[in-house]
């Protein structure tokens, strides 16, 4: 069933990243609104730490140790951190924490489509906080309420332009959804595997730190890229932390493709080929040339959806529609966003499922 009603729409606000600030003082405006949402969403996680180790000896470990590791993350990443921490006042390692958890616990929906004009559409669901903590009166996932508050569209300028926008949460320095405008559009799923993220980020801390962090390419990326080719090309061969999937759209007819990553290289890139009559692909947590995990199938529904919108009524709006449909849309979902690259238009909306719906 597809939810047309605007009623669950929550608008999302806007706010400059200054790139020309020192990383440290970048995250300013948007730390202040957002302080307290911040702090609630850090003492959520720590009464499910709690609950997982009893005594606090959990988040004690984390604000001794990994206020050291952030001198181990690169440029800006690591100035930026210690920025948002002093402009919030967690503590530094609570930070890091946060900044830790979407590289290891995000599954999404996302789906990038071409329209008969040729015109890009891109479209994501981002589902977080699986299994952190259901609450049992509200059928809500806990971590995935707290979340809601802190989602943002930012607008990434130097000397005064966008660079480019995203859709995030207020607190994480890496990017998971955002707009090069004219160039291209980009999102990264988790891939699920068992050399998974928790390996890498153990090397990491071991000291083997060649790999990068997926979330930080796509930062880096969507900064630095300058053509569709170009961001391809970096999100495919540079060696990571995790695997992952890259969905990535580009300016112009054909230009749209889910890389689908391992630590070291890019497996698989499935491409738009309108030839074929592939208009769209479309990723969600499993590899394309595999069933998807049978108590979570939304690759299904979400096919059959857009097929069902067929090519010639390809839009904003029916993008909007299929990434409300159920299971698609589903209790983890935070936030929905959408772009045009050709406009340079991003635009974002906080969700919510009502019941009846599927906990993911
Ligand atoms: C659960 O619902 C109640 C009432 O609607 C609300 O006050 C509370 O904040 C909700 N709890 C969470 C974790 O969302
Ligand atoms: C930056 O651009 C905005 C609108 O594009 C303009 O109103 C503003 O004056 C500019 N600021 C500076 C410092 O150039
Ligand atoms: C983008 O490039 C500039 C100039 O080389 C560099 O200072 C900056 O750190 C890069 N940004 C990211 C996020 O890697
Ligand atoms: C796509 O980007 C390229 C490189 O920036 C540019 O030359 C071209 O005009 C753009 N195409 C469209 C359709 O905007
Ligand atoms: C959607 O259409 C494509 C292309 O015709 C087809 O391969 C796929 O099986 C269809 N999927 C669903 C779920 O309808
Ligand atoms: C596509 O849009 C046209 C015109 O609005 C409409 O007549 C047609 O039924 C739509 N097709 C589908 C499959 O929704």
């Amino acid at each position: 069933s597809v939810i047309r009603s605007n009623k669950f729409k929550g608008a999302v606000s806007w706010y400059t990243v200054d790139l020309d600030l020192p990383p440290r003082k970048r995250w300013s405006a948007v730390i202040t609104d957002k302080k307290t949402d911040l702090v609630n969403m850090i003492e959520a996680i720590k009464e499910l730490a709690d609950a997982l180790v009893p005594s606090g000896k959990l988040i004690e470990m984390v604000d001794i140790a990994l206020p050291l590791m952030v001198d181990t993350l690169p440029s800006p990443f690591n100035e930026e951190i210690r920025g948002i921490a002093a402009a919030s006042g967690v503590p530094l390692g609570e930070v890091v924490l946060f900044n830790i958890f979407y590289e290891v616990f995000t599954v999404c929906t996302s789906i990038v489509a071409e329209d008969k004009k040729g015109n890009l559409i891109h479209g994501r669901n981002l589902d977080f906080g699986l299994f952190m903590g259901w609450d049992v009166k509200n059928k809500s996932w806990i971590i995935s309420e707290k979340l809601k508050p802190l989602v943002v569209n930012l607008d990434f300028k130097r000397n005064n332009q966008t660079v480019f926008k995203s859709t995030n949460f207020a607190g994480y320095v890496g990017m998971l959804t955002g707009i090069k405008p004219n160039i291209f559009t980009l999102t990264m799923n988790e891939r699920f595997s068992l050399d998974g993220g928790y390996i890498g980020i153990l090397e990491w801390i071991l000291g083997q730190r060649d790999g990068m962090w997926m979330s930080f390419l796509t930062r880096s990326v969507l900064e630095n890229a300058t053509s569709y080719e170009e961001a391809k090309s970096r999100l495919a061969q540079t060696k990571l932390l995790a695997p992952a999937y890259f969905i990535l759209g580009g300016n112009s007819t054909g230009q749209g493709c889910i890389i689908t990553r391992s630590r070291l290289l890019s497996i698989d890139i499935l491409e738009i080929d309108l030839k074929l009559g592939r208009w769209y692909v479309l990723e969600t947590n499993y590899d394309h040339w595999k069933d998807p995990f049978f108590l979570d199938d939304r690759r299904t529904p979400g096919m059959k959806c857009m097929n069902q919108t067929t090519q010639t009524n390809l839009s904003v709006k029916t993008m909007y529609d299929v990434l409300s449909t159920k299971p698609v849309l589903n209790k983890l979902t935070t936030y929905t966003t959408l772009m045009q690259v050709s406009q340079g238009k991003l635009e974002s909306y906080i969700r919510d499922c009502p019941n009846p719906c599927m906990p993911w």
